[in-house]
Parts: C-alpha cells; sequence; structure tokens
C-alpha cells in the first residue's frame, strides 16, 4: 500500500464546527444538500436570480453529453455583476483590491475606482482594436491592474487569455497563437523575490517567434525604470505605453450585454501531451457557479478581508479573485511577490498589517512554512484570521493540523476544495457551517454536485450507506497505469454550470480527454477513495500529469522541452513524490553519441527546460542513462521509473522487452544518487 494511501486509511481525526461559527455561517442548515440534490436545476436557478440579468434565460439547461448550456438565452455581463451592480447599491467607497507590492508599496482601489479604472482600461482596449469576441493575452505581474484588466476585456465582451508571468517565451508565443490574440496586455516587469522579472523583454522575445495576429502590445510600467524599455526593444508602430493612453480615457465604457454561453475566456492547462489545452469558459453558469460556491465556501461577510494567494495566471486565480469574489462585493488582498520577501514571515506580516480574515492558499505553500518553522507565524498577529482554505493537491493530514493549529490557533475551520481548471469552479469541499472536517479529505461534493466514483470498466462503485469504499477493477483491487493503489476513479455524473464548454480550437480532444473513458460521466483524471461517512480522499493524478506545487505539467510536455536540447536523444519523466511541492520533475535523459554526463550538462539541460516552458518545470533531478525501459511495442514504462526513483521494488516487469535494463537502472540509481 502507498504511503499516501495508508495515511489516508488510517486517519480518523474529525472536526466539528464550532457553535459559534455554525450560528454565523451563510450556511448552515445541513438540508441544502438533500434540496439540491432533489431539484439542482431548482438549486443553481435559485444562484442565477441573484444576479444582474439585461435578459432572462429561457431555459436553465440543455444538455447534449458532452455539451451543456446554461442559462439558455439569457444575457448578462461579468464585469458589470463584478464591479458596477456593487457601485450602484451604494458601495462603491468599499475597498475591492488592496495591492500589496512586494517592495512594500500599497496601492488600494474602492469599487468605484475599479469601475472607472476598468472602463479606462476596456476603453483602451477597444481604441487598440479590441472588440466583442476577440481574444487578448495578459502577461502581468500580480498587481491588481491584472484582475482589472481581466475585468476590463469582460466588460467589452473580449475574451482573456491570461498567460502566467513565470511561462517563458515560448510558452507565452504557443498561447497567443493557439489563442489568435489580437493584443498583448503586459508590463515592463514586476517584483520577484526582489528582482525584476522583465515580462516586455520576454513578451518582445515571444512575439520575434512570429505572432501574427497581434496587432498592439499595451505595456504597465509597474517597475517605471525607462531603462527597462530603453534596453529591450520598442517598437513604436505596436507598443503603446499605459500611462500615454490609459489615464485620458473616459471612465465611461458600457457593458456589453454578452449571452449567458458567450466565450468569457480561455486559459491553458498541461494535459497528458505536450500541447497544452485551452480551456474555454463560458459567461451566466461560470460566474453563477464562482459566486455561489465563494459565498458558501468562504463564508463571505461585509467586513471579511479576503487573501486568496495564488497568482490570475492560474484558473484559482480567476475563480477566486477575480471572479467568485468580486461577485460577492468582497475586500481582497493581491499580493505580488514571494513568501520569503524580505523574510519568511511575509504570509503573516500580510496577514496582520491588512487585517485578513480568509486565507486561501496551496498544500504546497503550508508545508514550506512548516519545514521554515513556527518562528515566522509566531511572530505576527494572526488573529484576525476566521477561515481558512487550500487547493491544488491533496494535502497531508500532517499540513493540514499544523495549518489548523500554528495558522488557525485551533480556531478556524478549514475548508479542503477539490476542483480543476476545466471544472470552473469549486466542486468538493466541505461547508464550514456545516460539515465536520477530516485532515486530508476534501469531504463532500457541493451542493448540486453529482460526484461519483467509478472503477476501471466504468461501474458505479460509489459506497452507499456506510460500506468502506475501497473498489477498483471487476477483478477486485489493482494498479492504475502509474502504479500506484487508488480507491477508484473520481467521475462528475451531470453537467455542472461552471463547467468547460471545450478545448479551443480542439473539439475533438475535449470529447477524447474527458468523456471517452466513460460514456456516462466526466473523468477529471483523479484517483479516490470514498470512505463510510461519503468522504471523498482525492488521491492525485492517474494520467500522465505531475501535480508539482499544484500546478498540472505532463510528462510530455517536459519530455518534449528535454530532446530537444542538442545532448539528449531520449527522455523519460516522472513525478516523484517531493516533501515540500507534492510532485518534483524526475528526468532519466539518454545521451546523444558524442555527449557525457556531467554536471554542467546536468544543469545546463535543466536550464533548458526552464527556458523552454518555465522554471516551474525545471527538473529537480535528472539522471543520465544508457536505455529506458519499454514495453515490446515500445512504450516508455514510467511506472518502473517511478519505483526506481522512489526506491520500491519493483512492480511486474513481465511486458518488458528488456527487464534486465530496469534492473540495471535500479542499482545504478540507488548507487548514483
Ligand atoms: C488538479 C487540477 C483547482 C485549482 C488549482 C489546480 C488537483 C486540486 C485539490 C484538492 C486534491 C486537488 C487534482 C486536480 N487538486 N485541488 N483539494 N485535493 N487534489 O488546478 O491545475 O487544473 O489542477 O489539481 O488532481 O485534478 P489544475
Amino acid at each position: 500500500m502507498s504511503d499516501t494511501l495508508h495515511t489516508l486509511l488510517t486517519e480518523d481525526r474529525s472536526y466539528e464546527p464550532t457553535p459559534e461559527f455554525r450560528a454565523q455561517a451563510n450556511v448552515n442548515d445541513p438540508e441544502v444538500y438533500q434540496r439540491a440534490l432533489s431539484d439542482p436545476l431548482d438549486f443553481w436557478e435559485g444562484w442565477a436570480r441573484q444576479l444582474d440579468w439585461y435578459e432572462p434565460w429561457k431555459k436553465v439547461l440543455v444538455w447534449e453529453r458532452p455539451f451543456a448550456k446554461w442559462f439558455v438565452g439569457g444575457k448578462i455581463n461579468a464585469c458589470h455583476n463584478c464591479v458596477d451592480r456593487h457601485v450602484a447599491r451604494g458601495l462603491g467607497d468599499k475597498v475591492a483590491l488592496i495591492g500589496e507590492g512586494e517592495p512594500n508599496d500599497v496601492r488600494s482601489f474602492t469599487y468605484a475606482q475599479v469601475k472607472d479604472e476598468v472602463s479606462r482600461i476596456a476603453n483602451t482596449l477597444k481604441s487598440l482594436g479590441v472588440s466583442k469576441g476577440d481574444r487578448v493575452c495578459v502577461y502581468m505581474p500580480m498587481i491588481p491592474e491584472l484582475p482589472m484588466t481581466m475585468l476590463a476585456c469582460a466588460r467589452i465582451g473580449a475574451a482573456h487569455s491570461v498567460v502566467f508571468g513565470g511561462f517563458s517565451a515560448e510558452s507565452l508565443h504557443e498561447r497567443i497563437n493557439d489563442a489568435g490574440a489580437k493584443v498583448v496586455v503586459t508590463a515592463d516587469g514586476g517584483w520577484r523575490r526582489g528582482h525584476v522579472v522583465e515580462l516586455k523583454r520576454i513578451t518582445d522575445e515571444a512575439l520575434a517567434k512570429g505572432c501574427p495576429t497581434i496587432e498592439k502590445v499595451l505595456v504597465y510600467e509597474r517597475i517605471g525604470d525607462a531603462t527597462a524599455y530603453d534596453k529591450g526593444h520598442w517598437d513604436s508602430s505596436r507598443d503603446v505605453r499605459w500611462s500615454d493612453v490609459v489615464p485620458q480615457q473616459s471612465v465611461d465604457c458600457p457593458c456589453e450585454p454578452m449571452d449567458s454561453e458567450d466565450l468569457l475566456y480561455i486559459l491553458y492547462t498541461s494535459g497528458s501531451t505536450g500541447k497544452p489545452k485551452g480551456i474555454m469558459h463560458s459567461t451566466g453558469g461560470y460566474l453563477t457557479q464562482t459566486y455561489a460556491t465563494a459565498q458558501w465556501v468562504f463564508d463571505y461577510k461585509p467586513d471579511d478581508v479576503f487573501w486568496c494567494t495564488a497568482d490570475c495566471g492560474w484558473v484559482t486565480g480567476h475563480s477566486y479573485i477575480v471572479y467568485g469574489p468580486m461577485a460577492n462585493g468582497v475586500t481582497q488582498v493581491v499580493y505580488e511577490g514571494t513568501p520569503d520577501t524580505p523574510d519568511k514571515d511575509r504570509f503573516w506580516r500580510v496577514i496582520e498589517k491588512h487585517g485578513v480574515t480568509i486565507l486561501y492558499t496551496a498544500p504546497t505553500a503550508i508545508r514550506t512554512f512548516m519545514k521554515w518553522g513556527d518562528e515566522y507565524p509566531d511572530r505576527c498577529d494572526l488573529s484576525s484570521l476566521r477561515l481558512l482554505g487550500s487547493v491544488g493537491e491533496p494535502i497531508n493530514p500532517e499540513a493540514w493540523v499544523w495549518y489548523h493549529e500554528t495558522i488557525g490557533k485551533q480556531n478556524c475551520p478549514i475548508v479542503d476544495t477539490w476542483w480543476q481548471t476545466e471544472t470552473g469552479a469549486i466542486l468538493i469541499s466541505p461547508l464550514p457551517g456545516i460539515t465536520s472536517t477530516k485532515p486530508g479529505s476534501a469531504t463532500q461534493p457541493f451542493p448540486g454536485i453529482h460526484a461519483a466514483v467509478y472503477n476501471e470498466i466504468g461501474d458505479d462503485v460509489t459506497p452507499r450507506h456506510g460500506a468502506l469504499g475501497f473498489y477498483n477493477t471487476a477483478e477486485g483491487r489493482q494498479p492504475d497505469p502509474n502504479g500506484r493503489e487508488i480507491g477508484g476513479i473520481l467521475t462528475i455524473k451531470e453537467p455542472w454550470p461552471s463547467m468547460l464548454r471545450g478545448i479551443w480550437g480542439d473539439p475533438e480532444r475535449y470529447y477524447n480527454v474527458y468523456w471517452s473513458r466513460f460514456n456516462d460521466a466526466y473523468f477529471p483524471g483523479d484517483g479516490t477513495k470514498v470512505d463510510s461517512d461519503g468522504y471523498f480522499w482525492l488521491l492525485g493524478r492517474i494520467d500522465d500529469v505531475m501535480l508539482v506545487s499544484g500546478h498540472n505539467i505532463s510528462t510530455m510536455e517536459v519530455e518534449s522541452a528535454l530532446v530537444d536540447h542538442v545532448a539528449v536523444a531520449e527522455a523519460a519523466v516522472i513525478g516523484k513524490k517531493h516533501e515540500i511541492k507534492g510532485q518534483g520533475i524526475s528526468a532519466f535523459v539518454i545521451l546523444r553519441t558524442g555527449h557525457t554526463g556531467s554536471p554542467e550538462l546536468e544543469k545546463a539541460i535543466k536550464d533548458h527546460v526552464a527556458m523552454k516552458i518555465g522554471a516551474i518545470a525545471r527538473p529537480d533531478d535528472l539522471f543520465f542513462c544508457a536505455e529506458l525501459p519499454k514495453t515490446r511495442s515500445g512504450k516508455i514504462m514510467r511506472r518502473l521509473l517511478r519505483d526506481v526513483a522512489e526506491g520500491r521494488a519493483l512492480g511486474d516487469t513481465t511486458t518488458l522487452a528488456d527487464p534486465g535494463v530496469v534492473a540495471n537502472l535500479k542499482e545504478r540509481y540507488e548507487h548514483e544518487s
């Protein structure tokens, strides 16, 4: 049995909501589950009605598997609901965004100020030729202008495609062209660990590789150092300084009424193949579910200060910085930099300084803080906190308990939220005023969500009525293709409002990836166990996707970056258990003749991957070998490499073309690393 599974199976601690928390919670009646179950469409419709619509929908759902349309015929604008609606109901003076820069500069915007600035940005985009239906690529640091630019796109009906500021020129180039973006919005740079990330220079590099659809580049001056422009390339027919155009624009910019099903954004995520998938989210259903889940899971109250530490380059920032929280009119912190700048107490300083009440962060960060030690949080006043959240990967019970005790002082419920870029919003999570939590379990599907466990052959084996769930194939428990034992396969059986509407430019891939595995349910790619209380214990990916610090990276993506290096003939990549990151990247590399392995070459190859994809994909370790374990049909058996890297006894090797290869590899690996 794997360690994780063992820990999870033996985890029996349970934490009930306190009577005080329960009493004040936005939802505290367990009956909501039954109500939503008996009529899910009515449940979602109730949430949609709380938003402003220009025209009501004619039908809540049209479902032609695998295509869903929600609130069909309704007309709505996401930016209006996140901004103007609050100003109109007298909340214009409420702070919307507290922008905490890494160098300690704070720039805050009220909802009224956000409305004005978003309108100016929107008018600027229009003046640069952007109109309804176009795509705008956003490549910015985590400053308030990033969410405001996203909202400006939504305001005029252009889809944003945000690319995380840590991605390389090559990744940016690929995403710009895939989306066919007309404009890139970027900045001269952003602050990260005391250094400037030169976003404009990287954008120039991306565009130099050829981006035929790009007409203009709008550049926000974050660093404000003219040399950032002068040293780099400045193409005056293409590049536009933010300060030259945005402040001059009118603050009048009507919101474009959009069809409920119109594209709100594209966001790229890694899949099992090398090519990232442009996940498409539409407007009405997405906004409804991000709004609903944010309100119930994070339990917002008018005075809350919410801090989601994700970057807007990931889906967490889209759904739980921009759309969910802002549709709820909450006050939030937007932090630019890293948790260790200038010191390892930066997160706790930010909480103290701004009185953060709700913190939403990732297990990888929590494990890092644990390792740094309690002295950092102990220096700061964290008494403002009342609720803690986790997202991105399974949280190990040890980290959960540390989070609960050291950060939450045993006084804050923890919401461990399971979802994906594709699901758009939280699907499995506690409701903090109702659910007793268990460390390591995301607990139960959100009301209205029908999650289930399937076995390999597609039977619904979700345990009911107290049966202990540990199911796999018809022949009994079996290892998954990656060699880990899993309880079963997570599926979602009914459509939900914020589900992806497809993959940009690749309709077949949408079906193949998510709907071909089982014919009657959505397949997210995660293994899960369900316990006798019906609680879900998510067990990680069952495909060739790694979860590195909570971010999807495909093994193939890294492999193709590796073989792109002149010295590399062949490569295989696996996700290896990593104390902090959840999974780290291990690369096995066969060199071309004429090249010999050396620490210098190892570094050069790792750097090459970081240059091709971004620092997040840099392999943690790299092992030179002469051969890779392959099946007779030539398929690399990654599960055996995982056995080697994680020091386990080798699994079944009978299908290998040459079982000697892996035995040899294991011996050398253990000897050399
Ligand atoms: C994958 C999706 C959701 C936003 C961040 C990641 C894993 C996510 C949890 C959780 C266990 C989790 C899953 C999922 N995951 N949250 N609470 N417990 N696993 O978005 O990059 O699309 O990754 O992250 O494996 O499939 P993403």
